[in-house]
C-alpha cells in the first residue's frame, strides 16, 4: 500500500487503541544516532520525572526519557509566579529549577535504568565552565546520550545566550566534545532568524543529532495591576500553539542537513501531530507539556503513532534503519 493512500485507514483509527497501561510489544522503532528507541516517542526535558511518572505507566515503554536539565549544583530556579496559562499552551519561566548533577547521578538516573528507560541526560549551565563540569561527571554514567540545553529562555547567563549565538555555541562544543564519546544531542531554540546556521554551528562543532524546539519567548500581563504575571516577566511558551513552528524548524534543518539525526519536539499531543514531525525529517519525536495535564500522554502518542505506523511500511522501514523520510 502507498504511504498516500492511507486516509480511510487513519479515519477508522481509534483515538486511543490500547490501553496506556498495558504492557506492549513495539512493532516500529527507530535510530538516533546510533541509539535504538523501541517507538518513536520520548518524553521531553523539564516535563518527565521518574516518581511522578511512574506512578502512572511502566517508563520502559517509552521509546526514551528525557530528564529535567541538571547543573553542577543545585539551583533554586526562578521566584513565583512561575507560570501562566495562554490560547493553546502555556507560558514558564521554572528557570532550570533541579537538585544538582550528583543527586541525579545518585537517585534519578540509576532508578529510571533500574525500570528499563533509554536515559537522555539533559544539562545546563549558566557558563562553558558549568555544562563541561556536568558533562565530565556523566560521561561515565550509563546515560544512553546526553542533551545539551542552549535553548532555555528563563535564564539570564548560558541557555538561549549561547544557542542564539553560533561563535559562543562553537566555543561551548569545542570544549565539551572531547570530554565525552556519549551520542551528544544540541537542543535548539526558534527564537533566532535563522535555526539551520545555528543547527550546522552545532554540527560543525561535534553534535551527533539536534533536538528542537525549546519554547518561545513569551509572556502575559495581568490587566487589573499592568504589571506582567509572571515574575521573570518574560517565559517560553510551549504546547499546542507551537506545533507550527517546532514542525517548520524540523523541515528547514532537515533542508539544511540531510543527514543529522534530529528529535522533533513541539506541541505534540497526538500520533497524528507526531507523524507530521516524522514526515518533516525528524527521526523521532518528544512530547511535552501534554504529559502535564495528563501524565499518560507519552504513552498514548506512541500508541496512536504506531497505529498509524503500521500502513506505512516505507516510512517505518526508513526509521528502523536510522533513516528519515525526507
Ligand atoms: C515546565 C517546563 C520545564 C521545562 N524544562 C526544560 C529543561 O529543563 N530543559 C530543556 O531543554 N527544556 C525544558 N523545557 C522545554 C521542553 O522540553 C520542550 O522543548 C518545550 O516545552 C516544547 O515542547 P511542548 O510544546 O511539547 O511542551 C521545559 C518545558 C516546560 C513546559
Amino acid at each position: 500500500m502507498s504511504e498516500m493512500s492511507n486516509m480511510s485507514v487513519d479515519m477508522e483509527m481509534n483515538e486511543t487503541p490500547t490501553s496506556v497501561y498495558e504492557p506492549h510489544e513495539w512493532k516500529h522503532g527507530t535510530v538516533v544516532a546510533g541509539i535504538p528507541w523501541k517507538n518513536p516517542v520520548g518524553t521531553a526535558s523539564g516535563t518527565f520525572q521518574v516518581d511522578a511518572c511512574g506512578r502512572f505507566y511502566d517508563v520502559s515503554q517509552l521509546g526514551s526519557v528525557t530528564t529535567k536539565g541538571v547543573s553542577p549544583v543545585p539551583w533554586l530556579g526562578n521566584p513565583g509566579v512561575r507560570t501562566a496559562e495562554c490560547p493553546g499552551g502555556t507560558v514558564n519561566a521554572v528557570g532550570l529549577q533541579n537538585p544538582g548533577v550528583d543527586h541525579y547521578l545518585d537517585y534519578d538516573l540509576p532508578k529510571l535504568k533500574k525500570l528499563g528507560a533509554t536515559v537522555i541526560a539533559n544539562v545546563a549551565g549558566h557558563c562553558d565552565d558549568d555544562y563541561a563540569q556536568v558533562v565530565e561527571k556523566l560521561a561515565d554514567s550509563n546515560a544512553d546520550m546526553l542533551e545539551i540545553n542552549v535553548s532555555c529562555p528563563n535564564v539570564t547567563h548560558g541557555g538561549m545566550s549561547v544557542g542564539t549565538d553560533p561563535v559562543a555555541l562553537s566555543r561551548l562544543m569545542d570544549r565539551l566534545r572531547p570530554l565525552t564519546n556519549k551520542p551528544m544531542i544540541v537542543k535548539l531554540t526558534p527564537n533566532v532568524t535563522d535555526i539551520a546556521a545555528i543547527a550546522k554551528s552545532a554540527v560543525e562543532g561535534g553534535a551527533d543529532a539536534l533536538s528542537m524546539i525549546n519554547t518561545l519567548v513569551g509572556m502575559r500581563i495581568d490587566i487589573r495591576t499592568g504589571e506582567p504575571i509572571i515574575a521573570n516577566r518574560t517565559g517560553g511558551v510551549s504546547g499546542p500553539c507551537v506545533f507550527p513552528v517546532g514542525l517548520a524548524c524540523v523541515w528547514r534543518v532537515r533542508t539544511a542537513l540531510p543527514d543529522v539525526p534530529i528529535i522533533g519536539i513541539g506541541g505534540i499531543d497526538s500520533g497524528k501531530k507526531a507523524l507530521e514531525y516524522l514526515y518533516a525529517g525528524a527521526n523521532a519525536v518528544e512530547v511535552g507539556g501534554a504529559a502535564l495535564y495528563d501524565p499518560t500522554a507519552p504513552i498514548r502518542v506512541a500508541l496512536e503513532l504506531e497505529e498509524l505506523l503500521d500502513s506505512r511500511p516505507q516510512l517505518t522501514e526508513k526509521l528502523a534503519k536510522g533513516d528519515t523520510w525526507r
